[in-house]
């Protein structure tokens, strides 16, 4: 279902800078009320104040900066109309070079992170028959490079949790859209690369002509037309494009076989 952007509150996460920021610019263009969350309280503020929107400096990789954080929101800005579950980090690397700590804050933050604010924001989203999901998970998700297993795996698990909220959510006017898109660059990207086998592997798809980058404003532009259409995916670079159509394919099947099945 579309959704009207105009005077909507958008809420998201990790948006002090690289694709989060360019995703609240693109939403205040179209109308959009912002609510920008992430720890760098300087740029984040800076970026609230450029677009008149709201800061919630929080550390989601702790409980404290997660509970309640939709509550805290609704009650500076009003209902949340689209919840972006941006917020993300790599551990790029060998995946047994990981320190316990760096696996327990990745899987804190791509997973348990946007399943624990879409707990959140759902019941209020359903109550009011308005609301939009925007997952940034990643073609990671589908296709995993050596020295990003903690991060595909992540972003896998982001991807499949969206379709179950999808299943459960049938029949009510509440949307979800996932973006899996290659590699952008930002912060992110260069840490990505900085690992020789991973930036091999890369190279080796870029070759064979699979991957190229997509440029974060092409992300951002087509996440927002995205949500304001009710689309269920945004999905770069086309060349791609067979990845996940293939990793969707028992997804739609299943969707298929239980059309009649009640999901509540
Ligand atoms: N760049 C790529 O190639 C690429 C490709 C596909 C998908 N993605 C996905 O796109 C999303 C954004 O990535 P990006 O490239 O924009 O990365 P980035 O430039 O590193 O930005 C990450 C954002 O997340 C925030 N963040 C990190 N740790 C946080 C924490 N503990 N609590 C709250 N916020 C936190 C950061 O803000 P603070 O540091 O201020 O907290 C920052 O705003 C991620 O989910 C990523 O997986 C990226």
């Amino acid at each position: 279902m579309s959704v009207d952007l105009n005077d909507a509150h958008v809420l998201i996460t990790g948006a002090s800078r690289g694709v989060g920021a360019g995703l609240a610019r693109e939403f205040r263009s179209k109308g959009a009320r912002v609510t920008l969350v992430a720890r760098s309280a300087g740029p984040l503020e800076e970026l609230a104040a450029e677009l008149g929107g709201v800061a919630i400096v929080a550390d989601l990789i702790d409980p404290a900066g997660r509970d309640g954080l939709i509550a805290r929101a609704e009650e500076q800005a009003g209902p949340v109309d689209v919840l972006v579950n941006n917020a993300g980090i790599d551990a790029t690397g060998g995946f047994t070079d990981l320190s316990a700590d760096a696996l327990a804050r990745l899987v804190a933050l791509n997973v348990l992170t946007p399943m624990e604010l879409s707990r959140q924001v759902l019941p209020g989203m359903v109550a009011r028959e308005r609301g939009h999901l925007l997952m940034i998970s990643s073609l990671a998700g589908v296709a995993v490079l050596p020295g990003m297993t903690a991060y595909a795996s992540s972003k896998s698990a982001l991807t499949h949790f969206t379709s179950g909220l999808r299943a459960e959510l049938r029949g009510l006017p509440v949307g979800t859209t996932v973006v899996e898109v290659g590699l952008i660059p930002t912060e992110m990207r260069d840490a990505v690369v900085a690992y020789a086998p991973t930036a091999a592997a890369f190279r080796r798809f870029y070759r064979l002509g699979v991957l190229t980058d997509t440029s974060l404003e092409k992300v951002c532009r087509a996440s927002v037309a995205a949500v304001a259409r009710g689309r269920r995916h945004v999905r770069y670079p086309r060349r791609a494009l067979t990845f996940p159509l293939l990793a969707e394919a028992p997804r739609r099947m299943t969707e298929l076989i239980l059309s009649g099945v009640p999901p509540r």
